[in-house]
């Protein structure tokens, strides 16, 4: 994005600020729909988790998409946004059995992830037609706190108790008429995907009610030039194969879902801070930036990789500095980073912080999550307030007043 555009959102609406440029979300949309067109009959899910704002959803639904929501409030936003019941999968792992009933009683679709929850929503509701997700036992994705598809990982039924669902859909108990899998995040390991490819293919031989196969999200962007990606053209091949290979052999036709979140939203976003101070300490400078892990968590939390820009001074002499918050704890956005000459008052830029940013923002240290602005045909349209101090405080109750 222009850097002008940049500093006119953040001089406009003060910073932090989170600004997602709608054009990028709509040309990654087409990108991989034109990546998949060879498949037929699919659908791109986008993933509410990785970013949530109505404004993006609704943008999100128009283009045509899906929603892959985890709880029932992401199922509620999703309707509320415009997608369609049939067209949110509701995909929890270890919520209440209530919070499944009311996603159930919605009408939305229903993607069940333990033999448990199974049981009792036969309870509740008799034979009904479900899909459920499958632990594949693969290790995948780009750091451990995003692979999601291996043995010791909660998510998923097991493929040790995959009989145990076989026996309830023949004895009439329920009818699974799709299976789903997310192995990872920032999967760049096309064999990774490969061998969930072939696993999910190769479990639904056995399910003879199946209608479709969700492959999940994980693909992943480059993050810098010369960064690694996954090689789509290799991935949607592999899909292809194993998809030709069943549709043959059992003579029917399956459907195909896909839930990217980081593919279409995370290139689109910009987190845009100014720079308190410049720290000089123990032959090392910090840049030390009006924000922190309450509003991106990402680098704290799994040592994600954003490219900084100084849009004051972008083409100054590079120094090398440590990007860091103002938080309590260690909030060290980057370490030992090459950026523009900076000085205090500066406008510094993450870039990628359009997935997993703003969503996993909190009130950490009480401090007010950011606003959120998007660029709409040329235009900057707040999205989303700064939060106040009323904000902070409402709902809390003070029992001595
Ligand atoms: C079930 C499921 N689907 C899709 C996604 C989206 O993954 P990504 O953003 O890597 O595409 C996630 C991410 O956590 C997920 O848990």
């Amino acid at each position: 994005m222009d850097i002008k555009i940049l500093k006119e959102a953040a001089l406009k609406f003060g910073t932090p600020i989170y600004l997602y440029d709608l054009k990028i979300i709509e040309n990654q949309f087409k990108k991989l729909n034109k990546e998949l067109s060879v498949l037929e009959n699919y659908k791109i899910h986008f993933a509410a988790k990785s970013l949530s704002n109505i404004s993006i959803l609704k943008f999100i639904s128009k283009l045509g998409a899906g929603l892959d929501a985890v709880s029932i409030e992401e199922v509620k936003i999703g309707l509320k946004c415009g997608f369609n019941k049939n067209e949110i999968l509701y995909t929890p792992n270890g919520v209440s059995f209530e919070e499944i009933k009311e996603a159930f009683k919605l009408g939305v679709k229903i993607n069940l992830d333990s033999i448990e929850c199974i049981k009792d929503f036969i309870n509740e509701f008799g034979s009904q037609s479900i899909t459920v997700r499958i632990n594949p036992g693969i290790y995948a994705g780009g750091n451990e706190n995003v692979s999601v598809g291996h043995p010791e990982s909660k998510f998923g039924i097991p493929e040790t108790r995959i009989n145990e669902l076989l026996d309830m859909e023949i004895k009439g108990k329920i009818k699974i008429t799709g299976l789903h899998i997310h192995t990872g995040s920032d999967i760049t390991k096309n064999n990774q995907f490969k061998e969930g490819i072939k696993k999910i293919f190769s479990i639904a031989r056995d399910f003879k009610n199946i209608k479709s196969i969700d492959l999940g999200g994980g693909i992943k962007i480059p993050y810098y030039d010369d960064d690694t990606s996954t090689n789509l053209n290799d991935y949607v091949k592999e899909v292809s194969n194993e998809l030709n290979k069943f549709e043959s052999e059992f003579n029917k036709k399956l459907k195909l879902i896909f839930e990217p979140g980081k593919f279409l939203v995370s290139d689109c976003g910009f987190f845009i801070t100014k720079v308190n101070y410049i720290k000089s300490s123990n032959a090392k400078d910090f840049i030390q930036v009006d924000s922190g892990f309450n509003h991106l968590l990402r680098p704290t939390l799994y040592g994600s990789y954003h490219e900084i820009v100084n849009l004051s001074n972008p083409e100054g002499k590079k120094k090398e500095y440590d990007v860091v918050g103002y938080i309590c704890e260690k909030d060290t956005f980057a370490y030992k980073r090459k950026i523009s000459e900076t000085k205090k008052g500066d406008l510094i830029c993450f870039k990628n912080a359009g997935a997993y940013g703003f969503t996993m923002s909190s009130n950490y240290n009480s401090r007010s999550r950011p606003a959120e602005v998007c660029l709409l045909d040329n235009k900057l349209h707040k999205i989303r307030e700064t939060e106040t101090i009323d904000d902070l405080l409402s709902g809390q109750i003070d029992i001595f007043n």
